[in-house]
């Protein structure tokens, strides 16, 4: 097409957009012969202009005005890194309709819109890419839509937030308190500024509604992903896993069986010996299982400046090199299909349930019994600690089906016996 080099406008300079600057610049030899013409920064929207010249970024290259870079011909490739779902929304919708492919980073966005911008992409014919939106640094996105498209996903695990796997792991390792690893993962900046959106899965449930809207064709969203936090989750729930064989992680799962799909994230007991249980602290991991394949692992830094930039950049490269080629949207939207999402009392797993009882004749028995009537089937129970004839039990079930579990223990919890349940993990796997 007889272009001298592709021209980048950046949005946003904070510690992605940051990095993405610093890893053009130090890569911008092996880039430029990687793909066979210069990639260059051509303008950075940043609103505080001081914050962009830290960066090393030339004045010359900084405005505080959008259209400066929606409004230049010449720049081919618009970038998102600002974050949140308005002003990026509109951002990106702009950029796209004035024929730029655009990149993102914004999990936020995606889980909230995307429906609506891969929509706007695929009338103007231009590439949406978002491979840092999930996993930071780690390639998913487009391994699931390529390298796996010969597979049919069934399984997807996903360990996609660093803040909460960090605090996990300490909490397994050092025995220490929840409140004192958040503020340690605050405080190391793995935190989101309101950590709510890590410590209650918010961030894990965006990340799953995109993983899981390309890996089963699907549209979801984040409004479909059941979500329940590690917020409950205590040094003595860590303990007896441990007894148990287990390990406690923030998973977000995502299946189809029979045409349907599951969406979930909740803290999980995995077996000790799933390779998920060694990705420990700010590390993230996504496991997938196609139906050709088996089983895969992706593995490594899901946060931070240069990680997250090398995905960005990962796109850049690729928008550069369909431009160079003349293909456009080549990576399009693949949610063709429709397909029902679960209820989370229709799904079937295995629970930890941990419990203060009386301590006297007949109450397991009690308790056992009101299980069995709603075909709760009992796999283990132990039993640790009695303080004051009360009794701590913990229960793992077999296979159940969410609701009978539910409806258990709404019968259990009004017992006389049953002092409280203390807490209900799902377990996953063997
Ligand atoms: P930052 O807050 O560090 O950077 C965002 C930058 O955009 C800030 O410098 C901000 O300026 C600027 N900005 C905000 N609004 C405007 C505007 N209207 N015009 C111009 N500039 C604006 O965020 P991150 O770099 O950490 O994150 C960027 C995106 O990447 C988010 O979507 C995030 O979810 C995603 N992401 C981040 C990861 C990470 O490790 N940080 C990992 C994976 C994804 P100011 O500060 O002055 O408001
Ligand atoms: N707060 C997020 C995390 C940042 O802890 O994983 C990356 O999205």
């Amino acid at each position: 097409m007889g272009k001298e080099k592709i021209n980048v406008g950046l949005l946003g300079c904070g510690t992605v957009g940051g990095g993405v600057w610093k890893v053009l610049d130090m890569n911008r030899e092996i880039i430029r012969k990687r793909i066979g013409i210069e990639i260059a920064v051509k303008k950075v929207l940043e609103k505080d202009k001081g914050k962009a010249k830290a960066a090393g970024i030339p004045v010359s290259k900084i405005t505080d005005q959008p259209d400066d870079i929606f409004n230049d011909k010449d720049i081919d490739i618009v970038v998102e890194v600002i974050g949140g779902t308005t002003v990026a929304g509109e951002f990106l919708k702009k950029a796209m309709k004035a024929g730029k492919s655009v990149v993102t980073a914004n999990k936020d966005l995606l889980a909230q819109d995307g429906q609506e911008l891969f929509r706007i992409a695929g009338e103007n014919n231009v590439d949406l890419l978002f491979e840092a939106s999930v996993g930071g640094g780690i390639p998913i996105i487009r391994p699931l839509k390529e390298c796996l498209a010969a597979n049919r996903v069934e399984t997807i695990y996903g360990i996609v937030n660093g803040t909460t796997n960090y605090m996990l792991t300490k909490m397994s390792e050092e025995g220490s308190s929840y409140a004192d690893m958040l503020a340690e993962a605050q405080q190391k900046g793995y935190a989101e500024a309101d950590p709510t959106s890590d410590v209650e899965g918010y961030d894990s449930a965006r990340k799953l509604a995109i993983l899981s809207s390309i890996a089963f064709n699907t549209r979801v969203s984040f409004k479909d992903v059941f979500i329940e936090g590690i917020t409950k989750i205590t040094a003595r729930d860590i303990m007896y896993a441990k007894e148990l064989n287990y390990t406690v992680k923030l998973l977000a799962i995502g299946k189809e069986l029979d045409g349907r799909i599951e969406v979930r994230v909740h803290p999980t007991l995995i077996s000790q010996n799933h390779p998920l249980a060694a990705v420990n602290d700010v590390f993230n991991a996504i496991f997938v299982r196609g139906n050709a394949v088996g089983d895969v692992m992706f593995y490594g830094r899901g946060a931070g400046e240069l990680p997250t930039a090398s995905a960005v950049v990962g796109d850049i490269i690729d928008a550069a090199r369909n431009k160079v080629k003349g293909i456009k949207g080549r990576l399009a939207c693949t949610c063709y299909d429709s397909k029902p999402i679960k209820d989370i009392g229709e799904i079937r797993t295995k629970y930890y349930v941990r419990m203060k009882v009386l301590d006297r004749p007949g109450v397991l028995a009690a308790i056992a019994s009101v299980f069995g009537n709603q075909e709760v089937s009992l796999a283990s129970v132990i039993q640790k600690r009695n303080i004051d004839k009360i009794a701590e039990i913990v229960w793992v079930t077999h296979d159940v089906l969410e609701k009978n579990i539910q409806d258990a223990l709404k019968i259990i919890g009004g017992l006389s016996i049953v002092e409280d349940i203390s807490n209900v993990i799902r377990v996953e796997g063997e």
